[in-house]
């Protein structure tokens, strides 16, 4: 399909041209969607302003829908030739509507289509992570409810601190996700505001309708400055990235407890058979591959951000072609993080903790903490001399491991978990 911006006469070198489009094109087919919408609402905003006739706009909005279905069924597809998918549905419309087709790029740039066209697929998988997101809190808190009270050493330095338990383990895993449900909130309104009439970034003659096409794309407020929507390319990325980090950190969690809590040294959890894989040498091997890959793909998640943001921290103000490597990295972290929610779901499902197998892993030591706090207050002695008086009591020390959990009842420890909290929390969310 012919350019955009094609001058009569001459070509593009077809190297130049490999090279820059290189897999935008592909990219493209996530965000055609996004840009039909915004089109239809550029359309809208045409009319409005006596661009378009109700009878070109009707047309051009039948086309759009057209073109959205021969597109879904793979009869339209963006070639490297066509650069994007901005140009194959500017290309459609004059195709079949000559004039009136023509009309559509009026008052607008590919920079604010892209722009507006990025910002609708962010806002749409932020809520499409949210509710994976939800699903799987909803499942970390069943799962503790369900082993509230198993006992489970907790650790730090990975050596036996005190002793916790699984409820305490899954709340933690829980909270966190909580958290970065919120912060999928607070991104999706940071980002909430409608760049589509910026133009190139320096706007245009025409008194573009901003208020219909915001209201048309569901934006809560319009991006003013023209120039700062071409700037905000890249910045508001790069927040919706730390959001997917954010999700990613607490997976990876997880999955990083699941694997070494498996591991025969500990033997905490039993895992379905289905959830492991196995070696081609050694027959008894059981690995959670599935949890090393998520923990993996944390990296490239956390990394895709830092690309995201050197990508776009040197440019001068406006915009430059540079900004179309960012939706790789993009595209690719949203996928992993709704990968990842299936994946950390699924073992969540089919992990049982051994309660047995934990329980004869529990170290006596482990009460030391506990037994200087008993002391302190019951000798009411300062905790530092009870601390001292621990090691040579704690041989007499032998509390029941269910009994030590219900005795962590300060707000958030492992006998005050505070479930029906949390309940609230995940309701309002
Ligand atoms: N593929 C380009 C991008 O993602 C689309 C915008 C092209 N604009 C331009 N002025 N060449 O940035």
């Amino acid at each position: 399909m012919s350019k955009l911006w094609a001058k009569k006469g001459s070509k593009i070198n077809t190297i130049i041209e490999a090279y820059t489009v290189n897999e935008d094109y592909l990219l493209d087919n996530q965000l055609m969607p996004y840009d039909i919408q915004a089109t239809k609402a550029h359309a809208k905003g045409l009319e409005s302003i006596g661009i378009l006739t109700k009878e070109e706009l009707k047309k051009i909005i039948s086309r759009l829908g057209a073109l959205e279905k021969l597109w879904k069924s793979g009869k339209v597809k963006i070639k490297v030739t066509d650069e994007d998918c901005h140009t194959v549905i500017e290309n459609f419309l004059s195709g079949k509507l000559r004039t009136t087709g023509k009309k559509i790029h009026t008052g607008r740039s590919r920079n604010d289509q892209v722009l507006t066209a990025i910002r609708l697929y962010m806002k749409d998988n932020l809520k499409k992570i949210k509710k994976e997101a939800k699903k799987v809190a909803k499942h970390f808190l069943e799962f503790a409810i369900e082993h509230q009270n198993v006992p489970m050493p907790g650790y730090t330095h990975t050596q036996q601190a005190m002793l916790s338990s699984v409820g305490h383990y899954f709340c933690a895993y829980f909270e966190s996700l909580i958290d970065d449900i919120s912060f999928l909130d607070a991104v999706h309104s940071q980002i909430d505001s409608n760049p589509l009439g910026s133009a190139a970034g320096y706007g245009t003659s025409l008194l573009l309708d901003r208020e219909l096409t915001t209201k048309e794309l569901k934006f809560k407020n319009i991006q003013i400055n023209s120039l700062y929507c071409q700037n905000s390319r890249g910045k508001f990325e790069s927040l919706y990235l730390e959001a997917l980090s954010q999700i990613m950190f607490s997976l990876s969690r997880f999955a990083n407890d699941l694997i070494l809590f498996t591991s025969q040294e500990f033997d905490f959890f039993k895992v379905k058979n289905t959830l492991v894989t196995g070696s081609s040498i050694m027959p008894q091997k059981r690995n959670l591959d599935g949890m090393e890959i998520l923990r993996g793909k944390t990296h490239i998640v956390t990394s895709n951000q830092s690309l995201i943001k050197d990508i776009c921290k040197n440019l001068i103000s406006g915009y430059h072609r540079d900004l179309q490597l960012i939706k790789k990295p993009l595209f690719e972290s949203t996928e992993i993080v709704l990968q990842s929610l299936d994946i950390a779901d699924l073992y969540l499902k089919g992990i049982k903790p051994k309660e047995k197998s934990i329980a004869k892993k529990i170290s006596h030591e482990i009460y030391m903490a506990d037994l200087a706090t008993d002391l302190a207050k019951q000798k009411k002695i300062p905790f530092r001399t009870a601390y001292k008086q621990a090691h040579k009591k704690i041989a007499k020390y032998k509390p029941d491991p269910k009994e030590n959990i219900k005795s962590k009842i300060s707000l958030g420890a492992p006998g005050n978990l505070d479930i029906h909290y949390y309940k609230s929390r995940l309701r309002k969310i």
